[in-house]
């Protein structure tokens, strides 16, 4: 696995720790009011690797969390930390650590003594405590901090206390859920960073929970997309953004969104063409090797997916195809300094995709709206009637019917 840490790689901190696969298999949570909030999950978790769960509020993240953690019980299915199976052992036995989103210090203690808390209830000696504390502090830069109290930290600071406070017990697993969902635009960019490096310098496998996809593509090894209690996918950033499964994929991940419509596919001559309103766009032969059962949708509608990256003001990439462009009015164009964001509308269905996020921004009947993203070499201006060139072989087709992406 890409940037997963190999043994000897791993920080003396966790030397002795028990590292461990992570497997949920087949887990449902039933609350007992009758919700069901997470349906037959199974996940596994790689030793050493960082996978991040992501989904829109109220999927069912933090249950699955608390059910690993065994604050929720597990209505059914089976959960194994490395080969034991570990549904009815208790929290405190179950060899894990958690970092919430509110990172409770302890106020009246200094840093160290925060930090080292978990080891005082395990009875670890002073000398050891305090060796093992220093060495947490080295790793998480906060060795100057040691003799002050939290009151007197920055935000990212305090929050590296909390995860040093996990880090010092030697779990095999970390557990994260939204931790930095208090912090500032700023920090929570920092503390992505860190919260990242220190997983890898420390190589613990780690379960992190988020509703915000740009933090689950930038931090995770790999990404595990839920939605309604339901996995939908589970990949590396990569594959997760070149290859979504399906629609709810496609639109979760990535901003600006993908741009999802209706259109027909057609068969013209060897290759083929998707149409949709006035408009057809002939497709790259790659599309049809890439994707062999779109052959078998001519004649019928589709999903059909662009992200806002594939698109281009024609008169900026003058050698593109004739016949993969696309015409339409710009509404509002959004100057950025590196791109440009282009709005504009096409006579297509818009596709729900599901995200209760993105309701708002669908269109109606025949009216889709559309983002693109230009280079800022382009001169075009609100009002401008113009031609779109599009990457044709990076264009996403799904089944109307089950939302399934369309390929072999
Ligand atoms: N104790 C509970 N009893 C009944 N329903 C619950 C309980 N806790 C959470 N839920 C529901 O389960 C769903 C998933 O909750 P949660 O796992 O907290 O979602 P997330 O962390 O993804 O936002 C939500 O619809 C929530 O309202
Ligand atoms: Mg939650």
């Amino acid at each position: 696995m890409a940037g997963a840490p190999t043994g000897t790689a791993r920080s003396d901190v966790m030397k002795g720790a028990e590292m461990a696969d992570v497997k949920l298999d087949g887990i449902s949570k039933i609350y007992p009011n009758g919700f069901r909030a997470v349906t037959e999950l199974s996940l596994e978790l790689i030793e050493g690797e960082f996978l991040v769960l992501v989904g829109p509020s109220g999927c069912g993240k933090s249950t699955t969390l608390r059910m690993i953690a065994g604050l929720e019980e597990i209505s059914s299915g089976d959960l194994y930390v490395g080969e034991r199976r570990v549904n009815d052992v208790l929290p405190k036995d179950r060899d894990i650590a958690m970092v919430f989103q509110n990172y409770a210090l302890y106020p009246q203690m200094t840093v160290a003594e925060n930090i080292g808390f978990p080891l005082r209830l395990r009875k670890v000696r002073k000398a050891d405590r305090r060796t093992k504390v220093e060495e947490v502090a080295q790793i998480l830069e906060l060795t100057e901090q040691l003799d002050k109290k939290p009151g007197k930290l920055s935000g990212g600071q305090r929050q590296r206390v909390a995860m040093g406070r996990a880090i010092v017990r030697q779990p095999s697993l970390f557990l994260m859920d939204e931790p930095l969902s208090n912090l500032d635009a700023k920090l929570r960019v920092q503390m992505r960073a860190d919260i990242a490096s220190i997983q890898r310098e420390l190589g613990v496998t780690t379960f992190y929970v988020t509703h915000d996809q740009v933090e689950a593509m930038t931090m995770g090894d790999r990404v595990a997309v839920i939605k309604d209690g339901y996995l939908q996918q589970v990949a590396s950033p990569e594959s997760l953004y070149d290859e979504p499964d399906n629609v709810f994929v496609a639109a979760f991940i990535g901003s600006p969104s993908m741009n999802l419509f209706e259109g027909v596919v057609l068969e013209d001559g060897e290759r083929l063409a998707v149409e949709f309103g006035d408009q057809r766009l002939a497709l790259d032969p790659k599309v049809l090797s890439v994707r062999p059962a779109l052959r078998s949708y001519i004649g019928k509608r589709v999903v059909v997916g662009m992200r806002p990256e594939d698109m281009e003001d024609a008169a900026v990439v003058p050698d593109h195809p004739a016949d993969q462009r696309i015409e339409v009015e710009i509404d509002v164009r959004e100057a950025l300094g590196a791109e440009t964001v282009m709005h504009f509308w096409l006579a297509a269905n818009p596709v729900d995709s599901g995200d209760p996020d993105a309701l708002d921004e669908l269109g109606s009947e025949n009216e889709s709206r559309c983002t693109a993203r230009f280079s800022p070499d382009s001169r075009v201006q609100p009002g401008d009637h113009i031609q779109v060139s599009v990457a044709t072989e990076k264009m996403h087709f799904f089944d109307t019917a089950t939302h399934l992406a369309i390929r072999s």
